[in-house]
């Protein structure tokens, strides 16, 4: 436990992302063309290509910061491993891969605080992935095995991955400003990550 007296009151951490992204998410998830009627096969893997070009990028930037609190398995939750499994499903080899662009234009993660607060929209995407995943076996016949593995990273360890995540954030003792931080670069990452779906044409 940590004495956080001067904070009684204040929004703990997690309330304070979720309140701070609440919008972004919407925004962003009706932009998404998960549910879009026009969303076929070709759509899919353009999409999935850019969510490589940009979680290669931030995966990286966090991983080579060293400022992630411990207590983070990175080695457990890094995505794009799945990502590059998927686009080898969808037919896409290593050359064609490493070409994809990439997104340069990030959340600047220079502290642990935006550590935190990027991690938090990199987890709790699992969740969406969950409802994402059904509707794409449904929509498109795709499965884990033919190019949806990413929409089912944790698969039936989702839940648990996100409590202990929430623990996790629970423990780190941030004071306001650190929480502010946090806040932030959460909202940068959703940010970045619309523009760049954006700049890649494959939002609605
Ligand atoms: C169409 C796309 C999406 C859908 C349908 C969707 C849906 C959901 C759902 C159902 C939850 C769980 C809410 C709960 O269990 O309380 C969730 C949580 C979350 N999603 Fe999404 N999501 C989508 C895309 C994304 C994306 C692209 C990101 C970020 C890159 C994201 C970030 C988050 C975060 C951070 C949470 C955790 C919120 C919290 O409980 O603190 N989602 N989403």
């Amino acid at each position: 436990m940590h004495s956080q007296a001067h904070d009684v009151g204040a929004p703990s951490l997690l309330e304070a992302l979720r309140t701070g992204t609440a919008l972004l998410h919407v925004a962003l998830e009706k932009r998404l063309p998960f549910f879009s009627e026009r969303l076929d096969a070709d759509w899919y893997r353009r999409l999935l290509q850019a969510y490589y070009g940009f979680y290669r990028q931030v995966e990286s930037v966090l991983h080579d910061s060293g400022l992630i609190p411990d207590g983070y398995d990175g080695a457990l939750r890094v995505k794009t491993p799945t990502l590059v499994h998927d686009l080898y499903a969808l037919g896409l080899d290593d050359h064609t891969i490493n070409n994809l662009p990439r997104c340069f234009e990030l959340p600047t993660l220079d502290t642990p605080a935006a550590c935190l607060g990027a991690l938090y929209v990199l987890e709790g995407a699992t969740l969406g992935g969950q409802v994402l995943r059904r509707e794409m076996v449904q929509r498109l016949g795709v499965t884990a095995e033919n190019g949806g593995a990413f929409l089912n990273i944790y698969g039936v360890e989702t839940g648990r991955r996100w409590k202990d995540f929430l623990d996790y954030l629970g423990d780190q003792p941030l004071d306001a400003t650190a929480k502010q931080r946090a806040v932030e670069a959460a909202r940068s990452t959703f940010r970045c990550f619309e523009q760049w779906l954006d700049s890649q044409e494959v939002l609605l």
